[in-house]
Formats: C-alpha cells, structure tokens, sequence
C-alpha cells in the first residue's frame, strides 16, 4: 500500500463513515455501522493494521490521520446514540419529524429601561406644563460647565464636582474639556442660542469621579431645569416643582424648601417632599426626618444671564436639576442606585 493511496482511504473512510452516520437512526443500525467501520474487521481497523506495511514516514503521517479518525467516529458514534435515545424518549424517532401542530416559541420581548421611563414620565410633566426638551453634549467645555455657571477657576465650589476631565490641553496648557458633571451646561448653551421666553428640561447622562456605593454612581442622569422671561418669581419656581412633585409622588404631598448654596443660583435652594411612605411620620425611607430631598433649585444667577447674554435687569428665571434614579429609587423603593447599569434581568424585568 503505497501512502498516497493509504492516505486516500482515510480519507474516503471518513467521508462515507460520516454519511452513513448521518442517515442512522436506530440503535440496531448503528451497532452495524460501528461493526463496520470499527469492529474487529471493520475499514479503519483495517486500515490501522495495514500501517505496519508502510515506510517510516508514510507510517507517521497516515497513523496520525488513522488516529484523529478513529477518534472522531468513537465520538460521532457516542453523540448518535445519545441522540437517537433522546428523540426515543421523546416519542420522536425520526429527528427530521415536525409537528406542525405545536405552539410556536414565543418572541422575547424587550422593555424599557427603568430609567428611561422615570425621565419619560418626568419629561411628560413638564411638557404638560410648556417646557421643551433641549439636550447638550456629554463632553462638554469647562466654560459651559463651570466658567458661566458662575463656577470660575479656582473656585471651591469646583471641589464639590469631581471632575473626569478629558486629555486635551489649550493653548495655556489647561484641560478644557471634560465629561460634564451636571446638566446645568446646557443652560448656558441654550440661552447663548434662544430668547426668552425659555422653558427647557434638559435631560441626560452626567458624570463624576467617585467611588461607588448605594446611593453613588460615576455615571448618572440628571434633569436640568430653566425658565427665564420678564417677571419670573419665586412664586413660578415653587408652583411650577409643587405640581412635578405631586403628579410624579401624589397629590396629597407637601413640599418643604430650604436655604443652599449652589454657584449659579441666587437664593438657592433644596427642595424636600413629605415622606410618602410614613406621611411625615419618620421611617427608614426618610431617615426618620418625614422629609425626602429630591433636588436643588433656586433663581438663576444674574452673572449666569449676562455670561449668556442677557440682561439681568431685564429678565429673570429660576433654574432646577434632579437626578432621575434617586427619584426612581425613591418612588419604587430601590435600594441600591448600581442596580441601573448592573444589567440583571431580574431586576430590569421588574418595571
Ligand atoms: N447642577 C446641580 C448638581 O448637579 C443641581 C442643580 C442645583 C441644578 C440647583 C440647578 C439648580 O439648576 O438651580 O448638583
């Protein structure tokens, strides 16, 4: 047997081992089939036996293939069977039936993300009362983010926003562009383009550099809030967020708003519910305080109107900014803010 035409019966072996294989579907032919290709005088034993006739290398070269072949039959052989078995006690014998007659699977179906539905059901409200949804790049400028938001160079108040700046320098060898840490960029952006009358959420991913833990994230939305024209008070900013919190947490809810301190409002404040879990009576959910923070707010600072343009002895407006997890979390009882992006199905599949 010279080795080309030993290496062709592998070959062929193999091409018909398999075809046979294929078109076996019960146990007794495939006993022959085994008998035939493996048994004691089967072709691949034959083969096997025939190798000792062979020059060294044709020897080395052809065992090998003889070797791999035996093989895969041994296993091809260990699948059928197991196949055959299972389609017989599945009182289906030939694996080529279908049953036309069965249900059919049912399509998986997608859902929306819990937070893509809080901030749709956020956005509803204050689109209900004429507000427009702007939105501004995630990358943003330090000038948008902080320089006219009243937040200048080496101002504290930069401490409370850890920033993730971006690798790219100007031409005084300062970084001026980073992931925007808040929504409030969008502010400047939109006045420096629009008039007044302005009603504008904003809504979108914010970024900080922390580390995580319950209530952090690095990654996080935010609505941004504003509203500026001729005469606007206090009075539009508390009637304007008194009926966003009633309609998103009830309306027998009372609102509570106290003194803070963010750079581009003046006065600035927190603006609290009453806790609708425990009516005010102290629980968990509120730290047994009966009230929930749900965001900052206040009247947009005058140097933040001329930063965009406008004249602040002209125009006023109040400005706001809440993060639509916590007020999922707060609203479905979620307990831990990670959960968002953790992509646990059970979890998501809850809303
Ligand atoms: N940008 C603030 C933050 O991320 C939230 C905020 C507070 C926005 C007061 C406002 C505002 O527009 O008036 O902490």
């Amino acid at each position: 047997m010279s080795e080309s035409t030993a290496a062709a019966q592998v070959e062929e072996v193999m091409a018909s081992a398999m075809a046979e294989l294929e078109a076996t579907v019960d146990l007794e032919r495939l006993e022959g089939w085994r008998v035939s290709y493996l048994g004691r005088r089967g072709k691949l034993t034959q083969i096997l036996r025939g190798l000792g006739g062979l020059s060294p290398n044709e020897r080395r070269a052809v065992g090998a293939a003889a070797n791999r072949l035996k093989t895969l039959l041994e296993d091809s052989l260990d699948n059928r069977e197991a196949a055959i078995k299972q389609a017989a006690s599945e009182g289906n014998s030939d694996k080529n039936a279908i049953d036309v007659t069965l249900p059919g699977w049912p399509a998986a179906q997608g859902g929306l993300h819990p937070t893509t539905k809080i901030v749709r059901e956020i956005l509803g409200v204050f689109h209900s009362m004429g507000f427009q949804v702007a939105e501004g790049p995630e990358v943003e400028w330090d000038r948008y983010n902080f320089e006219m938001l009243n937040i200048p160079k080496e101002h504290p108040a930069r401490d409370a926003f850890n920033t993730l700046w971006v690798d790219y320098y100007d031409e005084n060898g300062e970084m001026p562009m980073l992931l925007r840490t808040h929504t409030s960029p969008v502010q400047g952006r939109y006045m420096e383009q629009n008039k007044p009358p302005i009603r504008i959420v904003s809504p979108g991913n914010s970024y900080r550099y922390e580390a995580t833990d319950a209530t952090h994230e690095w990654q996080f939305t935010q609505i941004e809030g504003l509203a500026v024209d001729r005469g606007i008070t206090f009075a539009n900013l508390k009637g304007t967020l008194f009926e966003f919190a009633r309609r998103i947490f009830g309306q027998e809810r009372k609102v509570r708003f106290r003194c803070d301190f963010f750079p581009f409002v003046e006065p600035g404040v927190d603006m609290s519910i009453d806790c609708f879990s425990c009516e005010g009576k102290g629980c968990r959910i509120c730290s047994d305080t009966g009230w929930i923070e749900i965001m900052g707010a206040g009247m947009v600072h005058p140097k933040v109107l001329e930063a965009a343009g406008l004249d602040p002895y002209i125009y006023t407006g109040f400005a706001f900014g809440m993060g639509p997890e916590r007020i999922a979390m707060l609203k479905y009882g979620i307990d831990d803010i990670r959960l968002f992006h953790a992509n646990d199905l059970r979890f998501l599949k809850q809303f």
